[in-house]
């Protein structure tokens, strides 16, 4: 939350650990074992799900992880998800298997420990310890698992995650894998319950004036097998850190029982939360029971109202405001789904740099950490769920969504879901819609709820039973229509637009993939921005809208398919670019006297004949020059683009716009010279030695006088030197397939592990077996081939496997050293060295052993206790090698610019310095940017 941590109470941070669980996972992509774990038995993980697998070859990842932007374009992929080799026709990319080894100190023993997963796309499967703990269907719910009774405390843990992507769950890229946050979360047996701290504000009449009445509610949760006596305090802290309310509540909590407490405190002449002044209050909720400390949990709130009005539409405290809204997905160049926090930020910056004010998750839950972004910059969110239902399953998905956001005062309204076309006029929708309704009202007194029924005029279905009509669209009769027969109803225009554009593109070109900037393109569906803009002006009571979208995300690549793989519709691009129609937003969210021309002032060859220029301004008036000289002066309508006609002529394009007869803001485009230089800049200048934390640098391609040449494509080769590195590049092409990311790849190479030998023995079991130890003399065994199919081991039978293989000091010093057994049925156990490497070996799929700490130079000895009880022939079969992996080669970073830009994401190490990102490209004088990384609190993390 960036907030900072705040003692009370004379209590320590309270035994409440939440620790962030995203660094150094390892990751395998393919479907190679099954689901990991066996249905038959309890703590039956196999392959990667048990805990004695090596995944010391497979790469290391930091979360959040989206392994779809790592996959080649394939025309045969689906388009609406971008073209990525993911999802049906491509099994083998769309299963990735996810490790981490972590340590628990004995010190947590009678702690409870809980697995915190914010979002997996898509269903997954969670193994600890070898043990099944469960499977998460959705791409978008968090979800958490109590693993306290497998954990090991004083031990290693290994959590796998199986994660399938192979189905799709939007019409729109989704990423896959782990691409939200992960926590591993330790309490006491009597704590909170998870996501147990809910905090609202009450004023009579849903306005605010005088005190606040701040409600506060805590769930309690005791574990343990006898009744608990235990105190919820709860402190109110205003906005600079001040102590405003002290109040607590005690009860008894009954063994293995939850108890519900409450209080009420008064803030009086509160600070209210807005978009323009987004005052935070915390609420600190300790917890003790026996006198002692038991929880303790920190909540940042805002004080402020929501509500709808029929005829006045969306109200923040009390009075009316236009909701300037735009829609998005979560995704963004060079990181797809996977955005670090610091890009949660970046992106609502850019949107409230356009004067808007809100935020629609469409179309889902979102992270939690683009809410903490809306809470501190200021920013009202449409909470989306992601599909209708009913079910308990759905319900249980959807009240964890209320549950976990609905302290989060950006949260402005929820959304039940979206143009559900199949059911949104059937009575059987109206039912599910009211049910998810009532459930919602009683999880959250506070907020309105919506639906986006795209019906037009049309009431029987879910716009019977919805508390505010959502609209997507249909500007034009229908809108009147129904506001008339149902005037008591609150409307919102959800979703609304939407131009489909290209940066800097001025005509369109169905071959590259590009639509012209101008407000003039919009699908048969929807509308321009002016056409919807100037509509809602004069009908307050639709409460403003949300435009589709803020920002560019891949796939629909409307109105065009391949080559294209993204979206046009955003106001952004996908990098966070502005194209024009930014400005024309400008025009109409924000006061602040402003000016924009279009397009840029480069068109070679088109001296003196006519080009299409517009401006976009908030002022009365716009006079335009040309080389100085004025072309005339136009009244400027509000929420209208002014256009002009001007024969080229290179030089200087330039606009005063004028406010009751003064200017007011001025702006001009030039023609720039050819491609001289890169520039970096970014987005700031000192970032955090999180690890965790990015500046987001614009490369720009100049000419000799700096400014940006509108029309270059050159592509820049990047290097990042010091304790950073980059994580993602894009530059806002629709069209372009060059790579997002670069991943570093590992070459590995095998050597045989042959002239196996074997013997049947009585009892293969005893670990004490001399025929296990490293000194054993087998010469007299006979030799076995154990590449075949089948094993040569009987029903009945118990046998000793063993060989000798050489290895070299240099093959040690590899980074992964493995043996690899492509088989092993009826394997008791793997000895290495006379060293015990695995209790038990499965036969499922292939056994992989970790073995470079066993193994020395010159002769080492394996050796396999085998039994067979089933009727097939068991033993070692398929062969087995010893697999030696190098460290991956450093990667070569590049990206064109497009039309100009491109971006580049760096990232912190948690080592402080100096970063130095470098930008190159032939013939041009070469970039370079000093960033600095300062020492900064790291989270809490599991190391
Ligand atoms: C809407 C839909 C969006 C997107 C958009 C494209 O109907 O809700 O998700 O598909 O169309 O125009």
């Amino acid at each position: 939350m960036g907030i900072a941590s705040h003692q009370t109470l004379g209590a320590d941070p309270g035994p409440r650990e939440r620790l962030l669980l995203d660094s150094g996972w390892r990751f395998h992509l393919g479907n190679d074992w099954g689901t990991g774990y066996g249905l038959s038995k309890a703590g039956n993980g196999y392959g990667p799900g048990s805990p004695s697998y090596s995944d010391a070859s497979w790469r290391t990842v930091n979360l959040p992880h989206d392994w779809a932007i790592e996959l080649p374009f394939d025309r045969t992929a689906d388009g609406s998800h971008g073209f990525r080799a993911l999802g049906e026709g491509f099994p083998q990319n769309s299963f990735g298997w996810y490790r981490r080894v972590f340590d628990l100190p004995a010190s947590d023993a009678g702690k409870r420990v809980w697995l915190e997963f914010d979002g997996v796309y898509r269903d997954c499967t969670v193994i600890v310890n070898g043990w099944f703990v469960g499977h998460h269907e959705g791409g978008y719910n968090g979800f958490r698992y109590d693993i306290t009774d497998l954990a090991k405390c004083g031990g290693s843990n290994v959590v796998t995650v199986r994660v399938d992507a192979s189905q799709f769950e939007g019409w729109f890229y989704e990423g896959a894998g782990i691409y939200r946050h992960v926590w591993l979360v330790k309490t006491q047996p009597v704590s909170l319950a998870p996501d147990g701290v809910f905090v609202f504000s009450h004023f009579d009449g849903n306005v605010p004036k005088g005190p606040a009445e701040i409600h506060m509610q805590a769930r309690l949760s005791n574990t343990t097998s006898a009744p608990a006596d235990a105190t919820a305090t709860w402190e109110v802290l205003s906005p600079d850190g001040a102590t405003l309310a002290t109040v607590s509540r005690s009860s008894s909590v009954g063994a293995k029982a939850r108890a519900d407490l409450e209080q009420t405190a008064s803030v009086p002449a509160p600070k209210l939360w807005s978009p323009e002044n987004p005052a935070l209050y915390k609420l600190v909720t300790t917890v003790s029971s026996r006198g002692k400390v038991v929880d303790r949990v920190e909540t940042a709130f805002g004080i402020r109202t929501v509500g709808f009005d029929a005829d006045r539409g969306f109200l923040l405290n009390g009075e009316p405001y236009t909701l300037k809204g735009t829609s998005n997905h979560q995704d963004h160049a060079g990181v797809g789904s996977a955005l670090p926090d610091a890009l949660q930020d970046f992106r609502i910056a850019r949107l409230k740099d356009m004067g808007c004010n809100a935020y629609r998750s469409s179309h889902n839950p979102p992270t939690p950490e683009l809410l903490d972004a809306c809470d501190r910059l200021g920013m009202i969110v449409m909470d989306e769920n992601r599909v209708l239902g009913s079910d308990s399953q759905h319900l249980s998905m959807l009240e964890g969504q209320v549950r976990r956001d609905r302290n989060h005062p950006s949260v402005g309204l929820w959304s039940l879901g979206n143009e559900e076309f199949d059911v949104q006029g059937t009575q059987e929708g109206k039912r599910v819609v009211t049910t998810m309704q009532e459930l919602v009202k009683r999880m959250d007194p506070t907020r309105p709820v919506t639906c986006n029924a795209a019906v037009g005029n049309e009431y029987p279905g879910i716009n019977e039973a919805i508390e505010v009509r959502g609209w997507s669209y249909h500007v034009g009769k229908d809108m009147d229509a129904y506001h008339r027969e149902h005037p008591l109803q609150p409307n919102v225009g959800s979703e609304q637009g939407s131009t489909v554009s290209t940066r800097g593109i001025y005509a369109n070109d169905p071959v590259r993939g590009y639509v012209s900037a101008y407000d003039d393109n919009a699908p048969e569906w929807a509308q321009t921005a002016e056409t919807w803009v100037t509509y809602f002006a004069s009908r307050p009571w639709m409460s403003g809208g949300f435009v589709w979208t803020g920002f560019d995300y891949r796939g629909e690549p409307t109105p065009y398919s391949w080559p294209c793989i993204n979206s046009h519709f955003g106001i952004m691009d996908m990098c966070g670019f502005p194209k024009d129609n930014f400005y024309y937003y400008q025009s109409v969210w924000i006061d602040v006297p402003m000016v924009h021309i279009l397009p840029h002032w480069n068109w070679p060859g088109r001296e003196g004949q006519e080009i299409d220029v517009r401006t976009y301004t908030n002022c009365d008036e716009v006079e335009l020059f040309l080389n100085g000289k004025s072309l005339g002066r136009q009244a400027a309508k509000r929420d209208f683009e002014t256009k002009w006609k001007v024969a080229y002529a290179p030089g200087a394009l330039s606009a005063k716009a004028y406010k009751a007869g003064k200017v007011a803001a001025e702006s001009k485009v030039e023609t720039t010279g050819a491609p001289a230089a890169v520039e970096l800049r970014p987005d700031r200048t000192v970032i955090n030695a999180s690890g965790e934390d990015v500046a987001v640098f614009t490369a720009s391609v100049t000419d000799a006088q700096g400014r940006v040449v509108p029309l270059a494509g050159n592509s820049l080769a990047l290097a990042v030197e010091g304790p950073g590195k980059i994580i993602g590049v894009g530059n806002g092409d629709p069209s372009s397939h060059e790579p997002d990311t670069f991943v570093p790849i590992a070459t590995s190479r095998t050597l045989p592990v042959d002239g196996w030998r074997w013997k049947k023995v009585a009892d293969a079991y005893p670990v004490t077996l001399p025929e296990l130890g490293v000194s054993f003399d087998d010469s007299s065994w006979d030799p076995i081939d154990v590449r075949g199919d089948v094993g040569s081991l009987g029903m009945r039978s118990q046998a000793v496997y063993r060989t000798r293989f050489n290895v070299e000091a240099k093959d040690l010093e590899s980074a992964a050293v493995e043996i690899v057994f492509s088989r092993i049925a009826g394997g008791i156990a793997v000895y290495v060295n006379g060293q015990k490497v695995s209790g038990t070996v499965e036969s499922r799929s292939s056994a992989i052993f970790d073995v470079k700490a066993l193994l020395h130079p010159g002769m080492n000895v394996v050796a396999v206790p085998t039994a067979n009880y089933g009727p097939e022939g068991a033993g070692i079969t398929k062969g087995v090698v010893l697999r030696l992996q190098d460290a991956p080669p450093a990667v070569q970073w590049s990206r064109s610019v497009f039309n100009g830009l491109a971006e580049v994401i760096v990232q912190s190490t948690k080592e402080p310095g100096s970063i130095t990102l470098r930008a190159s490209s032939n013939g041009l004088q070469a970039g370079s940017f000093v960033l600095k990384s300062q020492a900064a609190p790291a989270r809490p993390s599991v190391p």
